[in-house]
């Protein structure tokens, strides 16, 4: 039997609970993300680091550069990808949508 995979966009919060320049874990479908809002842009990543599995949402944010707060990894939070080390695998970035005053992720 051939598998099928289901993507889903699930409600995340409001707009108005995601303030720009904040970050928010959130557990949804057996999934630990980051949402973020960056100049009212938003963002949604794994939620913690690949180098050693630190929760992102501690870490710093500076513009859309996302710092780890254990060893200082640095990721470019528009694509996930590392910026510095000692990470060497990307953040794995999910689609996000806003609609009615609500954000959305695709899971
Ligand atoms: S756990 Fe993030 S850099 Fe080590």
């Amino acid at each position: 039997m051939k598998k099928v995979n289901v993507v889903v966009w699930v409600k995340a919060c409001s707009v108005e609970f995601l303030s720009s320049g904040t970050i928010k874990q959130f557990y949804i479908r057996d999934c630990e993300v980051l949402l973020m809002n960056i100049n009212h842009k938003f963002f949604c990543l794994d939620a913690r680091c690949t180098h050693a599995g630190a929760p992102l949402e501690e870490g710093q944010l500076d513009g859309e550069v996302l710092t780890c707060p254990w060893h200082g990894s640095q990721f470019q939070v528009t694509d996930g990808k590392v910026i510095k080390g000692p990470a060497e695998k990307r953040l794995k970035t999910y689609p996000v949508n806003v609609k009615d005053d609500s954000v959305f992720i695709e899971l």
